[in-house]
């Protein structure tokens, strides 16, 4: 049966991202951000979906809230971060009435926003919630990313559940030259139930990103490679963004 994105997947998405290193990528943010003389005390995981970097953000000391269009991804969360403030919104138009010292937005969650104008208008409201100085950090699939995804592979496997069940997924992506749009058709089935989701994406260069970041009115960024900050290439196939809001006074 097919479901919307990131709706059916919740129950079994955190077993299938088992081998994602969240903690890295907190890790991996937070030197960014001590390397730039900024002691983040509050953090806005947008994008949350489960939780599981909101949760390795509170883990290391910051007072963090989650936001996700996803009220089933946010039910999985809040099983995890109980107390935790969790808001269900979109990335295009959310408006807390707070800000914060870190925005992060991690695991290819903006390439989801796919017609013109969502990323800017998504942008927009991220700097909109960055305390002076704040910053914001996010990754994305450039378009060679989004274009060769997997290169016609599939992406199988079976991951195992709690209580001993397993889920057997079946990933396999599609890639539309015209709309320059890549698809990933994700089948799962665990005992005998099975449903399918279709996630769009849209890749994102650091030529798309620049103007972006500047009309959003922050005042300086850096395009880098995960782990180590190294410039990114022209066909790397996914960068790491981290971008500062003006200072007070500045
Ligand atoms: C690949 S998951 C990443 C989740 C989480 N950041 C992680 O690293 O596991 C993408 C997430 O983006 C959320 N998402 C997609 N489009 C969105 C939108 N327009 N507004 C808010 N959340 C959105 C989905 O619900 C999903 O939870």
């Amino acid at each position: 049966m097919q479901r919307p994105p990131f709706s059916a997947l919740a129950s079994v998405y955190d077993a299938i991202m088992a081998d994602i290193d969240y903690g890295d990528w907190a890790e991996f943010i937070l030197d960014y951000a001590r390397d730039v003389s900024l002691q983040p005390a509050t953090a806005l995981d947008l994008a949350c979906g489960t939780g599981t970097l909101t949760a390795e953000l509170q883990a290391r000391g910051l007072s963090v809230m989650g936001l996700d269009a996803s009220a089933e991804m946010l039910e999985v969360a809040r099983e995890r971060l109980r107390g935790t403030r969790l808001v269900q919104a979109d990335l295009r138009d959310f408006a807390l009435d707070e800000r914060f010292d870190l925005v992060t937005c991690v695991f290819d969650s903006l390439n989801n926003l796919t017609e013109d104008g969502d990323l800017g208008r998504a942008l927009s409201r991220m700097a909109a919630h960055l305390n002076p100085g704040g910053l914001m950090a996010f990754d994305v699939n450039t378009r060679t990313g989004v274009r060769d995804l997997w290169e016609g592979e599939v992406m199988e496997g079976l991951a195992p559940m709690p209580g001993g069940r397993e889920v057997h997924y079946h990933w396999s992506h599609h890639y539309d030259q015209r709309a320059q749009l890549g698809t990933v058709q994700a089948v799962c089935r665990m005992d005998d139930q099975e449903f399918i989701e279709l996630h769009t994406e849209r890749g994102y260069d650091v030529a798309d990103l620049e103007p972006l970041l500047h009309s959003a009115g922050l005042a300086s960024w850096l395009f880098c490679e995960y782990p180590d900050y190294a410039d990114p290439l022209p066909d790397s196939p996914r960068i790491w963004v981290f971008a500062r809001a003006v200072q007070d006074g500045g």
